[in-house]
């Protein structure tokens, strides 16, 4: 198994997912070479779960990283998952050419942020 889906396989398994027992690990390569993975954590007010994805960004992020190159993303489905519109449209603000791959078993995925969400919004507009 390569380091990054490893590391989303980690993720997954600190998922805090009690409502929904669906555990999702994703984990981010940044430009640098580190690797910074987030899991899905939920809460009993079900709207404020925050996606593994979107915590691997912010774990990212604070790290001082602003440039990644591949997120792995592991689910406990038995084919490989696509990230949520949420999740796709914070993916695409850090560029459109990041590559997602998402496992399961032998399965793999791919899709670069850009092709999971066309004509999405962007800052370009907002100077
Ligand atoms: N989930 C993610 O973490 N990432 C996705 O891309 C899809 C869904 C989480 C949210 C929730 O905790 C559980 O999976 C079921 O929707």
């Amino acid at each position: 198994m390569n380091d990054l889906r490893a590391a989303a396989e980690a993720a997954r398994a600190r998922a805090y997912a009690p409502y929904s027992g669906f555990h999702v690990g994703a984990a981010l390569e940044t430009a640098e070479g580190i690797i910074v993975a987030g899991c899905n954590v939920e809460n009993a007010s079900y709207g404020l779960t925050i996606c593994a994805e979107r915590n691997a960004v912010a774990a990212a992020v604070q790290l001082g990283a602003r440039q990644f190159t591949r997120l792995a993303l592991v689910t406990d489905a038995p084919v490989p998952v696509s990230p949520c519109g949420a999740c796709r449209q914070v993916l695409l603000e850090f560029g459109g050419d990041l590559v997602i791959e998402s496992y399961a078993g032998d399965e793999v995925l791919r899709w670069t942020a850009r092709e999971l969400l066309p004509a999405g919004f962007t800052g370009d507009v907002l100077s």
